[in-house]
Parts: C-alpha cells; structure tokens; sequence
C-alpha cells in the first residue's frame, strides 16, 4: 500500500477547521498527524471535534510542528493575515499549503505562484471549495454573455470577518470579463450579514421585462469538503499555485 498524504491543520478548533479535521479522519489514503491552536494548544483535538482521543495534543506553533511532522501538506482555514504566515512557514519547510482563508489579494496570490515555482511546490489558495459554488461562477459567465445588467448579493453568517465574500469577488471576476467590451462599472456587490445563514450567493441578471436569478447555497461546512480533500491530494502533482476548484477537479478524474 502506498503512504498516506501526512496533513496538518492550522486554526484547529475553527469552524472549517474542525470540519477538515474530521474529514481528514474519514479518509483512508490521508493523515492527520497534527493541528496547531493559538487559543487551545496542549490540548487533545479528538474530543473537541467529537472524536476520540488523537494520540498527541494541538501544537501553538506551525513551525515547530512541521520540524516534527513530516508532513506534506499544511490546510488552513483562519485569517488573511495569519494564513499569509502559515504559508510561508509551510513553504520555508518544503511543504505545500491548500490555504481556504479568504481575504488574499490578486497581487499576493501571482506573488505566491511564483515562490512556489521557485522552489518547485505546488499550493492551493480557493476561496470556495464546494463545487456548486463553482458551478454558479460558470453559469453566470455564460449568462453575463447576454445580460450584462447584473448585481451580486452574499449573504454570510454574522461572524464572517470580511465582506464582501471571496467568492462574490470572484464571481464579479467571472461576469465582468464575460461582459468586457459594454462594461460601464464593476458589477456591483452586496453583503449581507446575519445568524442562520451559512453561505449564500445570488446573481441577479435584468433584462427588458425579465430577470435571470442565478443562486447557490451552502447549506452547511460539508459542501466545502469533498473540493478540499481533492485539492490536499491534487496539490501534491503540480508546481505554481492554483486557484480554480474546476482545475482541481479536472486533476482528480485523470487516470
Ligand atoms: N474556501 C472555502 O471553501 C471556505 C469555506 C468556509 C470558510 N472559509 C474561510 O475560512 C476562514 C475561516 O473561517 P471559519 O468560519 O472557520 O472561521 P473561525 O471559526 O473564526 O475559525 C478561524 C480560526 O482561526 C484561528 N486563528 C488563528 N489566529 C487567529 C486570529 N488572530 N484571529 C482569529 N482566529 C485565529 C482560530 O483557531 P485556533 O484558536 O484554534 O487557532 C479560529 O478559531 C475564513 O477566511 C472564511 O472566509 C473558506
């Protein structure tokens, strides 16, 4: 049998992370042989996220966590400004980062794509791992092709920390290059914040007497799973950054 992809996470005891921990669990091929934690190091991870007990206790550094390790690839699902640490700490070890905090800009990320074809490694930087999310940014491209007065409205939990959404930015991304040559401003986007919500993204396309509504939700954290347990696989097969789900994909039906 072949040796399982080595994971470990960042910002453990977080919402997304403790669901990629137990998702990580759940797979045969893949490893969960650590978790960093600023506001619970020491402590065992498996109880938190109602499992058993993990055998070793949350590490409050990346760093000495990766000396330890072994590992091959790093997940991380916390804040802007602590995920661009976690990456270069994962790169400085010659491990490869599958990074879901959004809050990145455009120019950090082609910085990022060529560090890691510098030094050979491939990394994973997506702001929406679900594939129905994905799915909504390939609609709404082919439908801003003939509509292009279109607004975008996310609608988030209340605890989500920026706005607008990762995704609402790459969907404006999507739509206004679909709609290029007759663009009068950037699409406009708007946010909304409150509890009950998970994820939720509409794109509202008006035409002379009809709309075109296009929506996605997610309904809970596991959406996001199956898109990032392909990327912690795909990204140990290529160099440079990736940042499309589709591209992820595409590299998990190969033979
Ligand atoms: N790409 C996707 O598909 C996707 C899906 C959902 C969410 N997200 C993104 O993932 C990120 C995390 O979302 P979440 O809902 O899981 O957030 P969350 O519940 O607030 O978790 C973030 C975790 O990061 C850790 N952390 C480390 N340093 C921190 C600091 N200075 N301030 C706050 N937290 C810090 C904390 O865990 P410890 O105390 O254990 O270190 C915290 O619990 C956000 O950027 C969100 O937009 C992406």
């Amino acid at each position: 049998m072949s040796r399982k992809l080595r994971v470990v996470i960042t910002g453990a005891t977080g919402k997304m992370s403790q669901e990629a921990a137990r998702a990580v669990l759940d797979q045969s091929d893949v490893e969960l042989v650590g978790a960093v934690s600023r506001s619970r190091a020491g402590d065992d991870l498996g109880p938190i996220i109602g499992r058993g007990s993990l055998g070793w206790v949350l590490a409050p550094s990346l760093s000495a966590l990766l000396d330890k390790t072994g590992a091959d690839v790093v997940i991380d699902f916390t804040r802007a400004e602590v995920a661009r640490e976690n990456i270069a700490v994962a790169l400085s070890h010659g491990v490869r980062p599958v990074v879901g905090t959004t809050g990145l800009s455009q120019v950090e990320l082609d910085g990022l794509d060529n560090r890691c074809r510098g030094l050979g490694l491939g990394a994973v930087v997506c702001p929406n791992f679900s594939v129905g999310a994905m799915l909504l940014a390939r609609f709404a491209r082919e439908a801003a092709a003939y509509l292009p007065d279109v607004e975008i409205i996310e609608l988030h939990h209340e605890t989500k920390v920026d706005a607008p959404s990762g995704t609402a930015l790459r969907l404006r991304v999507s739509v206004d290059e679909a709609i290029a040559a007759g663009l009068r401003r950037p699409t406009p986007i708007h946010s909304v914040r409150l509890p009950g919500l998970v994820a939720h993204h509409r794109v509202i396309f008006g035409g002379p007497g009809e709309l075109l509504t296009l929506s996605h939700d997610s309904l809970s954290r596991q959406s996001f799973l199956p898109g990032l347990m392909q990327a912690a696989r795909a990204v140990m097969t290529f160099t440079g950054l990736v940042s499309d789900l589709a591209v992820l994909l595409e590299m998990g039906k190969r033979p």
